[in-house]
């Protein structure tokens, strides 16, 4: 029997691992996926932001949980630039001015996949 747990349990792990990819995540291309780490690394996001736990700002997995569906990419990266507040609680996301309009769209387009 100890093929049979073996099989089921692995199964097992890679049906929850197909389950827990979020959709969009498929549809980045690796090489975005690290210019986005790279740019939100080098801008200060992750200081405020972890992709599955919430700091000051909220998970990007929650971010991605919340606008699931929504064609909302463009507002996000002019918000991401411009700043945002009262969206999620009392805490202000500053504004990021130095980010180019296509960084702020990478990082939103990364941010909607789940921030792989
Ligand atoms: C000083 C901390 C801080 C930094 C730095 C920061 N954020 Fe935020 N971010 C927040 C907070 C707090 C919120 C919630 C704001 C609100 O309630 O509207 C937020 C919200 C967001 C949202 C959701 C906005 C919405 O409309 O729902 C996105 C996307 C986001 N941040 C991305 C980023 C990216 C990308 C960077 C780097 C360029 C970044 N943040 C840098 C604190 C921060």
């Amino acid at each position: 029997m100890k093929f049979t747990f073996t099989f089921t349990a692995t199964a097992a792990a890679m049906l929850s691992a197909v389950l827990m990819l979020p959709p969009a995540q498929a549809q980045m291309r690796a090489e975005d996926v690290a210019a986005a780490q790279a740019v939100a690394a080098s801008n200060g996001c992750t200081n405020c932001h972890d992709a599955s736990i919430q700091l000051m700002g909220p998970a990007f997995k929650e971010i991605a949980r919340r606008y699931k569906g929504k064609k909302v990419e463009l507002e996000l990266a002019k918000r991401i630039r411009e700043g945002s507040e009262g969206r999620w609680g009392e805490l202000q996301h500053p504004a990021n001015a130095a980010l180019e309009p296509a960084q702020a769209s990478l990082l939103a387009r990364w941010i909607l996949a789940g921030a792989p």
